[in-house]
């Protein structure tokens, strides 16, 4: 159904661009505007602005920007009408919908008619929780056994479906809902004999909200302990409702996630209500199934730290470990926090009350690489094969972070742990990596066979780069603006090459499209043009394009298709009386796999340097405060990269010609 126009430009008018946008990344004022980190992109240095005056946010790393409304949509990855109607719940404004007829309902999309009907659904399991007689005798009083408040009940909307086959059904058909539509939504099953019920019956009802607030499934516990129906059942998967996508209680934690940066990540429902009605409320739970990919994903928007808080049994132990080397791959940096035997966060919390369970938190999170040591040392007891496995065990997590200097920490941490030496566990990752590697893509005409056992080609692989400094405030120190030039030149110059020789084969069924992507694995450029077009190949290459000069020219923005009329323009250009002639000459093409490794090699000198130089500079303030413990961890960092760096060095003697 269509917002009617009135309420778009109340919405529009009501939804102030920094509160919005407040709501999301905290926001420092500069000058008139405000700037914060990108909630689009990866950055560790402000290039995200917003014009209170005009109403409108920009980033200057990643270049999304827009209006509030717009926001919404890019942050939450929702609709126009989605993006309306989260603000319009923000900010308490009404948006007439239950006037829709049936008619009306058909024409809707059917997302948005599942969310409607979802929303119904919630409304329906809470009016009978609050105002019938079985829901308040039975509903509520089970909540209120387990120590809900009023306020609790509220924040997550919780109802309670009565002991009857079809209360919802016949409530929703004489509001006009068709069943084919709540069967869609989950909320209703039909027999082998034709007959249709309730899913949910005699049972207090968790709705599960999706990351801006609205409805889009249910989870329902049973009220007395009977062996022989589950615990828990749960909405079906629907068009709105994906499992793997979603952790329970994000709405209710983001805001707290983003104020404490750190995630906790329960198992279940009560988890994560009891801890928020104890004012911690930057926690979610997977609902009881074990963590995807998309989940971590959902958590790294808000927070890069993650704490599992799992239940002290030996299945939730088990449940701990697994899946975890997964989270570590996506950079999240993850520790972990156990429970006492029999206890989970929801009755740890409500036994000892919340400063205790704080104080607890405190003293039992260790992250996650040492508690996996710990826990596979102690199995392993003293016999040496054993302990040999957990070596491979622990290193294979290690190698799975992405960051090459937590990496290093990680090493040199678990090495004492295990009381070995910490390059035993370098050149063991080293294997691993190599193992895993696909094929190695060299170009074949490479003059200079690979160094024995180059450390730095496994260390490179995928080492995070931040952008430098983005449009410092002061004139630019020579130093800063001097690595900037070089940054702009390699990358130029590589995209200069993908875009002149991107399917050129370097090697039989390798181009250079290929080769390259798969040397800047993990690199992102630093000059902003540039990172967007070399993140467009990328994204072409992953569909099996390779995107060529005419893919660029025909780009929306004029600033790359400018750029590309420039990379194009052929320096080598052969003069005609040449070709006439016959004559051979020596062209690019001949050397374009030198080029393209000599590119490839300059552009990682020049972010090991520039690193090394951000090292310099933490050395120097650790030691003006003193943090002598820190320099020396930094001293060891310098040194890592001062090693890659003259192995980059060398390689590059050896390609360099004349
Ligand atoms: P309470 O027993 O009410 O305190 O719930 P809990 O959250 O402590 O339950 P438990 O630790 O047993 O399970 C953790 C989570 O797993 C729950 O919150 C549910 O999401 C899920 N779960 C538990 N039992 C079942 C079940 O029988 N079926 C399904 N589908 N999920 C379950
Ligand atoms: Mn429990």
């Amino acid at each position: 159904m269509r917002i009617p126009e009135e309420i778009i430009e109340r919405i529009r008018q009501s939804a102030d661009i920094l509160e919005v946008v407040g709501d999301y990344v905290s926001l420092k004022k500069k000058g008139q505007n405000y700037s914060a980190c990108c909630p689009f992109h990866n950055e560790k240095t402000p290039s995200f602005n917003v014009n209170p005056a005009r109403q409108i946010y920009k980033c200057f790393g990643c270049g999304k920007a827009g209006d509030s409304v717009r926001f919404i949509m890019d942050i939450e990855n929702v609709s126009y009408p989605e993006a309306l109607r989260s603000l319009a719940k923000k900010y308490s404004i009404e948006i007439p919908e239950q006037e829709a007829t049936p008619e009306e309902l058909l024409r809707q999309n059917e997302r948005e008619s599942l969310f409607i009907v979802l929303n119904f659904a919630k409304d329906f399991y809470r009016k009978q929780l609050l105002e019938s007689e079985d829901g308040r005798g039975i509903g509520l009083s089970y909540f209120r056994e387990r120590g809900f408040l009023n306020d609790t009940v509220d924040a997550f909307e919780l109802g309670y479906s009565a002991d009857v086959w079809d209360a919802l059904l016949l409530e929703a058909q004489k509001r006009g809902y068709r069943p084919e539509l709540l069967a869609k939504a989950g909320l209703i099953l039909t027999n082998d004999r034709g007959r249709t019920y309730d899913r949910f019956r005699g049972r207090v009802i968790f709705p599960i909200h999706n990351v801006s607030g609205r409805v889009i499934a249910f989870g329902a516990r049973i009220l007395v302990n009977d062996k022989n129906q589950p615990k828990y059942i749960n909405s079906p998967e629907t068009e709105v409702y994906h499992k793997s996508q979603v952790l329970y209680g994000i709405f209710q934690a983001k805001q707290a996630i983003r104020q404490e940066d750190v995630c906790f990540l329960t198992e279940g429902y009560t988890d994560v209500i009891s801890l928020h009605q104890a004012g911690i409320r930057n926690v979610v739970a997977s609902s009881g199934t074990s963590l995807t990919i998309e989940q971590i994903r959902l958590i790294s928007r808000f927070t890069e730290n993650v704490t599992i808080l799992y239940d002290g049994d030996a299945a939730g132990i088990k449940a701990a470990l697994r899946g975890l080397d997964m989270v570590l791959e996506e950079g999240l940096n993850v520790s972990v926090a156990s429970f006492p035997d029999g206890d989970d966060p929801d009755s740890y919390v409500r036994k000892v009350g919340t400063e205790a369970f704080k104080k607890h938190l405190q003293d039992h999170t260790q992250d996650f690489i040492s508690f996996k040591t710990e826990m596979l040392l102690r199995d392993a007891g003293d016999n040496p094969f054993k302990r040999a496995e957990v070596i491979t065990e622990v290193v294979q997590s290690i190698t799975k972070i992405p960051d090459a200097i937590k990496r290093q920490v990680f090493f040199q941490k678990t090495a004492r742990q295990l009381r070995v030496d910490e390059q035993t566990l370098i050149s063991e990752s080293n294997k691993l990596l190599r193992k895993q590697q696909d094929k190695p893509v060299r170009p074949r005409n490479e003059p200079s066979a690979p160094p024995a056992e180059p450390p730095f080609d496994e260390f490179w692989g995928d080492m995070p780069v931040e952008p430098a400094p983005a449009a410092p405030e002061q004139p630019a120190k020579p130093a800063v603006s001097q690595v900037q030039t070089l940054y702009y030149r390699h990358e130029e110059e590589c995209l200069r090459l993908l875009l002149n020789y991107g399917p050129v084969e370097l090697e039989p069924s390798v181009s250079l499209c290929h080769y390259m992507l798969h040397e800047l694995n993990g690199i992102q450029f630093v000059t902003p043009l540039f990172r967007d077009m070399l993140n467009d190949i990328r994204a072409g290459f992953a569909e099996q394009e390779i995107r060529s000069a005419e893919y660029f020219l025909r780009h929306s923005s004029r600033e790359v298709q400018q750029q590309t009329v420039h990379l194009v323009t052929n320096r080598y250009e052969l003069s005609d009386g040449w070709l006439k002639h016959e004559i051979y000459v020596p062209t690019e093409l001949d050397k374009i796999a030198d080029a393209a490794y000599g590119n490839v090699l300059r552009l990682k000198k020049t972010i090991v340097e520039d690193k090394m130089e951000a090292v310099k500079r933490q050395i120097a303030e650790a030691q003006d405060r003193q943090e002598y413990e820190q320099c020396i961890e930094l001293m060891t960092e310098f040194k890592h990269l001062k090693e890659i760096d003259k192995q980059i060095a060398a390689e590059l003697g050896t390609v360099v010609t004349g």
